[in-house]
């Protein structure tokens, strides 16, 4: 924080608990000159409408020691922990150091717990029903989000309980996409087919997956196709794992294989992103969190 705002908020908040002490002391120092009322109650002597009487009721003496216990904590809670401007408090206290610490001993604890079982390879892993508890419990809490509690997915995030695997199904290839994340990158083309264009290329993909189409359509889609998506789909629509390029034969789509869905693929283009985890989770629970996901696809549907 600017020099300007750091004595700013030191004037402010000083110059406040001063000023609300002055006025204490002021007050009760200030002879209130008394009378009393018919009831023989002490007033203040003031008198409204020619009758109304301020009766002379001072705050009690436990409130008034109450209020200055907490000048006196105040005081000291701004010598101890930071509050004035930059000044960082005699105890060095932080809230990104206090999540620094509670991180770090979360992470020996975890390391202390589950230490032995990272020693082992992913494909031990998926068998050990330690290792699958903890990874259902980090991907309920960072994965099911986008990917689903049951890990389905939904329209722009990938199935993972499936064998159809966008980036690669090997262990070491799941363990990259969660550790590393993925970026995928579908160019738009509509310019270069325009919307007859862009139909028949969608229309042929339809025959690709396996359904019963137009065939001119198909044929002339087919061409667009060649010249168009094979560099990243591959001749026979397989795909490629090293650019994400999902396979088009299948049927089984992230972003829906409805003739719209592919039409608005094709002309808009797509951008799937898997964010890394490698910051959030760390080695040891991205592992953990993987042989929980390869288990899904193992056990096929239960
Ligand atoms: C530069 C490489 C590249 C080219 C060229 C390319 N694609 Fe793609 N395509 C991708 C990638 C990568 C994805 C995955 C996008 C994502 O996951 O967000 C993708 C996704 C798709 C999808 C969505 C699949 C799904 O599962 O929902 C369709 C459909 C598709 N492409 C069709 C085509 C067609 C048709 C063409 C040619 C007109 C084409 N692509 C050209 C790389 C390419
Ligand atoms: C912000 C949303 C988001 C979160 C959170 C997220 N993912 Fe993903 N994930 C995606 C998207 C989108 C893709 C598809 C990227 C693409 O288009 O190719 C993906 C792809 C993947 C893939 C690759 C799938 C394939 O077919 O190759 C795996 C594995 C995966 N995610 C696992 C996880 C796990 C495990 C977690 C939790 C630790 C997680 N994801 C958290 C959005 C997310």
């Amino acid at each position: 924080m600017s020099a300007f705002w750091h004595w700013f908020i030191i004037i402010i908040t000083l110059g406040f608990t001063a000023a609300m002490v002055w006025l204490f002391i002021a007050t009760g120092r200030a002879r209130v000159p008394t009378g009393t009322n018919e009831e023989g109650e002490e007033t203040t002597g003031h008198v409204w409408d020619g009758d109304l009487r301020e009766l002379n009721n001072p705050m009690p003496r436990w409130w008034l020691w109450l209020f200055y216990g907490t000048v006196i904590f105040s005081l000291i809670y701004l010598v101890l922990y930071p509050g004035l401007g930059n000044y960082q408090g005699v105890l060095g206290w932080s809230s990104e150091g206090q999540y620094q610490e509670e991180m770090e001993r979360a992470s020996a604890e975890f390391e202390e717990r589950f230490g032995e079982l990272l020693e082992l390879p992913l494909e031990e892993l998926v068998e050990h029903p330690d290792a699958l508890r903890m990874g259902r419990n980090i991907y309920a809490h960072n994965c099911s989000t986008c990917h689903g509690s049951d890990a389905r997915g939904a329209p722009g995030y990938p199935n993972l309980t499936d064998d159809h695997w966008i980036w690669g199904g090997e262990p070491e290839q799941v363990f990259t996409s969660i550790y590393d994340g993925r970026q995928a990158i579908m160019p738009p083309f509509g310019d270069a087919l325009g919307d007859q264009g862009v139909t028949r290329t969608a229309v042929y993909l339809q025959q690709l997956a396996g359904q019963s189409v137009d065939r001119t359509m198909a044929e002339a889609g087919r061409r667009h196709y060649e010249q168009q998506c094979a560099a990243c789909h591959g001749p026979d629509g397989t795909g490629n794992v090293f650019l994400g390029a999902p396979d088009l034969t299948t049927g089984v789509y992230i972003y829906g294989g409805s003739l719209d869905d592919l039409r608005h693929t094709i002309r808009h283009g797509r951008e799937g992103l898997m964010p890394a985890q490698r910051d959030l989770l760390g080695e040891g629970r991205s592992k953990l969190v993987t042989a929980y996901v390869l288990s899904l696809s193992r056990n096929g549907d239960e």
